[in-house]
């Protein structure tokens, strides 16, 4: 009542930006919903104190210290948070991951010379060739990015140990981080409340920490020492789709970069970067051939309540991201296993309660996982398989056959098919498909 016109806002702990418009000032949670309104936005940090009115915004500590307002650009526009045409955002997302991941790839691949060049974590070489140890940090899809990535960084990165952990989980625990660690910090919004704490945590033991984030400007970008943002335009869907492709790949952008800088054999990382350049044509080639035959497929398994994703090696976290994309949009009670761990319990559901979603991808495992299906389909299991194996002739239910030249990322493909599954059966139980029930996009609270 004293002070018309004024409004006093405070940041602690959950995301606040306030938009500077013309004749106008917004606050809001998030840098996109001022969008239309301005581009022009403050990011307040913890603990500090805005008075805003039509024209001003003043800065303050707690205690009272003036803070001066860094005004930054909004670099996302308006068109990039509409459908485009597409009934959700999420079929809309998962369809622009060719693009989407181009944009993670621009100016980073370098075919010519085969070598990654990442400017953005701001370490030196000798940091690089330093580095013993990765913790990557994340919850829901982002930790199973960083479990994905892990595996292949372990396959072209001598003497580095890779450890994947649940942000919630981590947070709390006493772990002891080697000296020579970095710490990936996995998160789409940058502003998750788990990540954000284990990043503060992990930065009060004096670890060097790396943002694999998407949204500019977030918390997590700010406060992490250094780091890639993915670049794939605002993810709107809660269930993340193209963000979990682009954060694997540039996180194994990082793997490359440390290896080169430890000076692994050309001949050795060529590979990757290859398959890796090439893989937006190749999601594109998958999407097109496969989006309708998923739409047919979800109406013979709508009935089942209980569903098990099985992967080896590098389609393990792709199975388990595969499932959490069910479970997230479809309320099916979806669980992910390695292949090999069927015989340690999970064996035993298999019933007709269950249907099975295994991902076969070519390779030196590919008999191995074979024979786990085979056990899954002697107990009756019905199998929906994802195989980019040319000749198939396992007795499935269905088989989806994903054509690519791709034989190290093939598990990024699959897990495409798996996508598309999940939107078409939350579509065709119709469910809200873009805010599943109990959800949130990011996740600021514990
Ligand atoms: C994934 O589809 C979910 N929306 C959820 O698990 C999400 O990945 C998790 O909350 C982490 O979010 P972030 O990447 O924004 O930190």
């Amino acid at each position: 009542t004293k002070n018309p016109g004024e409004i006093v806002v405070a940041r602690a702990g959950s995301p606040l930006v306030i938009g500077v418009g013309h004749g106008e000032t917004l606050v809001a949670s998030d840098a996109s919903a001022l969008l239309g309104h301005t581009k022009q936005a403050i990011y307040l940090n913890d603990g500090e104190v805005a008075t805003i009115t039509k024209n001003s915004v003043e800065i303050k500590t707690l205690n009272a210290e003036p803070v001066s307002a860094k005004v930054e650009e909004i670099e996302t526009n308006l068109a990039a948070i509409q459908k485009n045409g597409y009934e959700h955002f999420l079929l809309k997302e998962i369809m622009e991951q060719p693009e989407s991941l181009k944009e993670t790839l621009r100016g980073r691949i370098d075919l010519r010379d085969g070598l990654v060049r990442l400017g953005g974590p701001g370490l030196k070489e000798k940091e690089l060739r330093k580095i013993k140890h990765l913790v990557i940090v994340g919850c829901g899809t982002a930790y199973n990015a960083g479990l994905l990535a892990a595996y292949y960084i372990e396959q072209f990165t001598p003497e580095v140990t890779v450890e994947v952990v649940i942000a919630s989980e981590y947070r709390y625990r006493q772990a002891y981080i080697p000296k020579d660690s970095v710490a990936l910090i996995v998160s789409q919004s940058g502003e998750t409340a788990d990540t954000l704490a284990c990043l503060r945590e992990i930065k009060k033991q004096g670890i060097k920490t790396i943002g694999i984030v998407n949204a500019i400007g977030s918390t997590i970008a700010r406060e992490v020492d250094g780091g890639t943002y993915v670049h794939v335009g605002p993810e709107i869907s809660v269930a993340s789709t193209k963000a979990f492709t682009s954060q694997a790949i540039a996180m194994v952008m990082f793997g490359l970069t440390i290896a080169q800088a430890k000076g692994v054999r050309n001949n050795i990382l060529r590979p990757y970067i290859k398959e890796i350049a090439a893989l937006p044509g190749e999601i594109r080639k998958v999407l097109d051939a496969c989006n309708e035959p998923m739409k047919q497929m979800v109406e013979q398994y709508i009935k089942y309540e209980h569903a098990i994703y099985l992967g080896r090696d590098t389609a393990y976290p792709v199975a388990m991201e595969a499932a959490l994309k069910l479970k997230e949009i479809s309320y099916i009670d979806a669980n992910a296993y390695a292949f090999g761990e069927l015989k340690h319990g999970p064996l035993a559901l298999v019933d007709d309660r269950f249907f099975e979603f295994v991902m076969l991808p070519e390779g030196d495992l590919y008999d191995k996982a074979v024979s786990n299906v085979q056990e899954v389909l002697a107990r009756g299991g019905h199998v929906i398989a994802v195989t980019n194996k040319e000749e198939f002739d396992l007795p499935v239910e269905n088989v989806v056959k994903v054509e690519t030249s791709l034989t190290i990322f093939a598990p990024v493909l699959l897990n495409l098919v798996a996508q598309l599954f999940a939107y078409y059966m939350a579509l065709c139980k119709g469910y809200n498909v873009d805010q599943p029930r109990n959800l949130a996009k990011s996740v600021t609270v514990e």
